[in-house]
């Protein structure tokens, strides 16, 4: 499948119902329309998503997403000041609300976002309906950051894959529900927490996947490359790769920002990871990453690769 920048030649699959691999600003995400149900059923099935989990519906604008949910005062203020930004907002659906079911798993909320890329806004313009956009890898596997990723892992797959060069944040969106009177954050990701916090002026509930009460081990394994990963360490063992944090000069060890700063080590996460489980590499330490603004994020994606993986 070639890998161009044919804005026409992707809205064409999307009406056929075939998917199209797009940029954005977070990772690369796996498109299919999301009014046809066969449509999403086709990016379960080449994700491979052992359970319906509920897709990111991507839209062009705010006022589009207006018009597919329910949008309380809060959540419509974050909208307006976020977007397009790597933010996702949780609302219930408008009874009118052309969305798959399957695209929400059957619930009756929606998750909604404005990617904050060109390719992807072109896209979406272009197409002028909603469009489902998990994450353009295998499920359970690192998200791809490249048109390389995506042509690698899911190349056969997709009618087309639209590049845009290297993801800008690197990490997902982060996700924010409205659907009672208190938000919650879902998912850390590329928009950090304090930033929504200071525009709403009030603490989110944190209801992540990690922070619910769970038995050691029990955490879902996800983003995992194929090398085992050992966290917060301090430099390599024999046998192990080193991805560190900070200046960090042992031969053939990288680093996720030499400089030391979790914007750039969020954007480079997810790749590195990718470049060094190519080499083939058995295991992978990482150092110790930072818990505050993009470390969040790269934290929970790093404890999530590191769990348990489900037996073969
Ligand atoms: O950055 C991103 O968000 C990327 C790029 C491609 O836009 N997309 C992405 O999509 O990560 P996806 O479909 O993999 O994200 C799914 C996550 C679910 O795990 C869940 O946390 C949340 O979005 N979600 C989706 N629908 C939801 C719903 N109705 N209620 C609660 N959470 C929902
Ligand atoms: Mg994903």
């Amino acid at each position: 499948m070639p890998v161009v920048n044919d804005i026409a030649g992707a809205v064409e699959a999307l009406e056929r119902g075939d998917l199209v691999a797009f940029p954005t600003e977070t990772v690369y995400g796996l498109g299919a329309d999301a009014g046809n149900d066969r449509a999403v059923a086709r990016v379960y099935g080449a994700k491979g998503r052992p359970a319906f989990n509920p897709l990111i519906v991507h839209v062009a604008s705010a006022d589009q997403a207006f018009g597919l949910g329910e949008f309380p005062k809060a959540a419509r203020q974050l909208a307006l000041a976020f977007w397009p930004g790597p933010l996702t907002i949780v609302v219930n659906r408008r009874v009118d609300c052309p969305v798959s079911l399957l695209a929400s798993a059957g619930l009756s909320s929606l998750a909604l976002r404005v990617p904050n890329h060109p390719v992807a806004l072109d896209l979406l313009k272009a197409f002028g309906r909603p469009m489902v956009g998990p994450s353009a890898n295998p499920s359970g596997r690192v998200s791809p950051t490249t048109a390389e990723h995506v042509r690698k892992h899911l190349g056969n797959k997709v009618a087309v894959i639209l590049d845009g060069g290297r993801c800008r944040v690197g990490v997902e969106s982060t996700v924010v529900s409205f659907l009672d009177d208190h938000p919650k954050l879902l998912r850390h990701g590329g928009l950090p927490r304090a930033d929504i916090e200071r525009l709403l002026g009030a603490a989110l509930t944190i209801e992540t996947r990690a922070s619910r009460p769970h038995a050691p081990g029990q955490i879902d394994s996800h983003y995992a490359p194929r090398a085992e990963l050992r966290l917060n360490a301090d430099g390599p063992r024999p046998g192990e790769a080193y991805l560190g944090f900070g200046p960090f000069h042992t031969h053939g060890a990288c680093s996720l920002s030499p400089a030391g700063d979790l914007v750039e080590a969020a954007a480079n996460l997810f790749r590195l990871l990718h470049d060094i489980d190519a080499t083939g590499v058995a295991a992978i330490a990482v150092a110790p990453i930072p818990h505050h603004g993009l470390g969040e994020a790269i934290n929970d994606r790093l404890t999530r690769a590191a769990a348990p993986r489900p037996a073969p």
